[in-house]
């Protein structure tokens, strides 16, 4: 028997590597496309063999034998969308950022705890296997007491990127450099330093403010456990598509990674045991052919693998969605920091 029948809703850019996660999985039936333009929902039905598509969510939850649903549309319908796929009985698997705003994303996860329904939120470079791997050190003690911790993000997006409906628009994205191409590398922070505070931050369009209401780069200093300084610096400006450097230096080692494709380990300092499972680590390093977009990565695999046994055993998920939620409250604050919220 099929234990997990999904639809994605929204079947843009990011939906493929949803079509490949719940594709690849035994017992999982991927059975509904929808999107609100019907064409493309019918369009990405038929690429990718789903055998039912619809412009109409209403009629895609009504679906007796539908689990649940991936919601991959604008930021600003995520907490929309899976309030109604929550209200129909349905687990949800949630894009990045959760939400454009902090209270739909704390009423969203009380929903789900109310019903008893997995709801996850996208954070596939988690699942990184040099992400994963540092994350371990990290949590062994290899690398002493973490001290210092900087990001270094360039994404960068010409115009007609942000010609569409919701791109660089302050309601429909709810930033941009930060909550959309910075989250990954922002998330993955948190991840590695824990919990993190805002001191100070700055932002601004400086050089796609004609297309933008938002920031195209900005920049925050951060504390952490033990007095930890972070620094976090993004920019959709420039010329480089992806390029991410994420640097950690504790009191006994230090590494440098990044999470572009495949995730490399580019440095590391440390005693004999660390640089030992530095090599392993290096070794062990694969390059998969990601599904969709390069830097979109193949982290999506293992966290739909993840939501699909959560739905059927309730095995814990790693990006869970109170992480979602705790990653947009510091996003938020950073926003505030920089003077971007009201
Ligand atoms: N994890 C990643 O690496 C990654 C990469 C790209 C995008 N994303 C995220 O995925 C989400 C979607 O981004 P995208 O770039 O795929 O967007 P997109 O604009 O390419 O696609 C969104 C689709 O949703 C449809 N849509 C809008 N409202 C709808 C509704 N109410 N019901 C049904 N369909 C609706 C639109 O018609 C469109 O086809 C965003 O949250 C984005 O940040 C994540």
């Amino acid at each position: 028997m099929t234990s997990v029948v999904h639809a994605i809703v929204g079947c843009g850019r990011i939906a493929p590597n949803h079509a490949d996660g719940f594709g690849i999985l035994p017992d999982v039936e991927l059975r509904w496309a929808c999107d609100r333009d019907e064409t493309v929902a019918k369009a990405f039905a038929a690429k990718y063999g789903i055998p039912r598509f619809s412009a109409d969510l209403d009629e895609v939850l009504a679906d007796p034998e539908l689990t649940s649903v991936t919601v991959s549309v604008d930021h600003a319908q995520h907490a929309a969308v899976a309030e109604r796929a929550l209200r129909a009985g349905k687990h949800v698997l949630v894009e990045k950022p959760f939400t454009t705003r902090v209270s739909d994303a704390r009423a969203v996860v009380a929903l789900a705890q109310q019903s008893g329904l997995v709801l996850s939120v996208i954070s596939q470079h988690r699942y990184d296997a040099v992400v994963t791997a540092v994350r371990s050190w990290i949590d062994e003690g290899l690398l002493g007491t973490l001290t210092q911790a900087s990001v270094v993000q360039e994404s960068y997006r010409d115009r007609a990127y942000y010609s569409d409906y919701w791109h660089g628009t302050r309601e429909g994205e709810g930033g941009s450099a930060l909550i959309n191409q910075g989250y990954h590398s922002f998330d993955v922070l948190r991840l590695l330093c824990g919990d993190l505070t805002v001191t100070s931050a700055a932002s601004g369009a400086l050089a796609l403010g004609d297309v933008m209401e938002n920031e195209d780069t900005l920049a925050a200093l951060l504390r952490g456990p033990n007095g930890l300084i972070a620094t976090y610096a993004i920019t959709v400006t420039g010329t480089v598509e992806w390029r991410t450097r994420i640097g950690i230096t504790g009191t006994d080692g230090s590494v440098v990674i990044d999470i572009d494709q495949p995730g490399l380990l580019h440095f590391c300092a440390g005693s004999a045991e660390l640089l030992a499972r530095a090599e392993t680590l290096r070794s062990q390093l694969t390059v998969e052919p990601p599904p969709g977009t390069s830097y979109y990565g193949i982290g999506h695999r293992k966290q739909i693998a993840e939501f699909c046994a959560a739905i059927v055993d309730g095995t814990p998920i790693r990006a869970s969605a109170t992480e979602g939620l705790a990653t947009i409250e510091l996003i938020d604050a950073i926003y505030t920091a920089a003077g971007q919220r009201p």
